[in-house]
């Protein structure tokens, strides 16, 4: 099945994705509860981002309506280029949320198979679907064929190691018409531990003929997304929990590219990163209305130890009820940042834990 191809010339930095170009191939993995509009517009801000991809959203939530889904793709014009991710375990429902989202103008559509979510895989979606081939072909197949926007994948190496069906399935999933795939090189039984494989996304690179493979796992910096490329020969990298450790990660690698790095490549001054905060809480309050007090309490210690803020204004993060009370935190956070020693908050995305069929 031939693609449709981009309608202009491509450059150097950036890639087409079926006949969609995106700017960049630096691209935000979705995090689910995190990389929700207000996060996504704020990190566009800051430049250099490309594709973004929302949460999962379960295909039969969203064909019915529901108050959780709309909010999942609840986006802005200035939100582009995005796929809205979607899973089932029930093909059909897939492919009608596909068409539902395509007639509602979404420019691209994603299938999740790499969730190692129980309550995921347990209803047949996620990365269970890597473990049948024939099924996953069918559904991949129901998807493609019914819309014309460009259908993409994300999946994880394989079930276990023993099952490592990504390289196959990928060149499946290409001959039935996917415009890309996106690799996390780890399989579901590994959950969130070990190391993402980059022999592991080079074999799927190396098992398609001609769609983009998107490397994804463990980018913290621009030079783990410049290796990731380098060792797998992947056309782009999505980047998830580092671009929540360092939103500039995609304005830096964009510098890189077009040799700027030295002259503009500086880590963001404290007061860019407290604007940062404002911002991302401003878009959500945009969104959310009163509601965002709440939303944004989970990124509290992430901003605090970010920035170095004082414990008893981070805790303040964690408990407002107001907007007035957020402007009135952040005029104290700006008064005295940097008075706590600040640590890398690696482990403040939470990631799944213990056995994962109890996940
Ligand atoms: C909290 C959290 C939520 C996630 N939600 C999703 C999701 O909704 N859809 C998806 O395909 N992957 C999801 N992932 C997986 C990430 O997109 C990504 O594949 C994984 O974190 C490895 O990349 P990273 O090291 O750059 O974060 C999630 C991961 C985490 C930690």
């Amino acid at each position: 099945m031939s693609l449709p191809q981009c309608p202009v010339e491509r450059k150097p930095t950036s890639i087409c994705i079926g006949a969609r170009e995106i700017p960049s191939r630096y691209f935000l993995a979705p995090l689910a509860g995190y990389t929700q509009l207000a996060f996504r517009m704020a990190v566009r801000e800051l430049g250099g981002l490309g594709l973004a991809t929302t949460d999962l959203v379960q295909a039969t939530m969203l064909l019915s309506g529901r108050r959780k889904s709309m909010d999942l793709i609840a986006t802005t014009p200035a939100d582009r280029p995005l796929s809205i991710q979607i899973f089932s375990g029930k093909p059909r429902e897939l492919a009608r949320a596909a068409k539902w989202l395509e007639d509602h103008g979404y420019e691209g559509v994603d299938i999740n198979m790499g969730c190692p979510m129980a309550k995921v895989n347990g209803q047949g979606g996620g990365a269970r679907l890597m473990c049948d081939t024939e099924d996953a072909c069918r559904t991949v197949a129901g998807v493609v064929n019914g819309v014309q926007i460009p259908v993409t994948v994300k999946m994880r190496l394989g079930w276990d190691a023993d099952r490592i069906t990504a390289p196959a399935l990928a060149r499946e999933f290409e001959q039935l018409g996917i415009a890309a795939v996106t690799i996390h090189g780890r399989t579901r039984q590994q959950g969130f531990h070990g190391r993402a494989s980059l022999d592991g996304i080079r074999a799927v690179v190396e098992a398609v003929e001609g769609i983009p493979v998107v490397g994804n796992g463990d980018v913290r910096t621009p030079a783990d997304a410049l290796r990731m490329r380098r060792e797998t020969g992947c056309a782009a990298v999505a980047i998830g929990r580092g671009a929540m450790l360092d939103p500039w990660i995609f304005r830096r690698l964009a510098l890189i590219e077009s040799d700027e790095a030295g002259s503009t490549n500086a880590d963001p001054s404290p007061e860019e990163q407290i604007d940062f905060l404002v911002r991302h809480f401003t878009l959500m309050e945009q969104q959310h209305a009163g509601y965002a007090c709440i939303l944004f309490r989970k990124f509290a210690g992430w901003y605090g130890a970010r920035l170095g803020i004082p414990e008893d204004l981070e805790d303040r993060l964690r408990r407002f009820e107001s907007a007035g009370e957020f402007s009135e935190i952040v005029e104290q956070i700006r008064a005295r940042h940097g008075q706590r020693e600040s640590a890398t908050p690696t482990a403040l995305v939470k990631t799944p834990n213990g056995p994962n069929a109890l996940w």
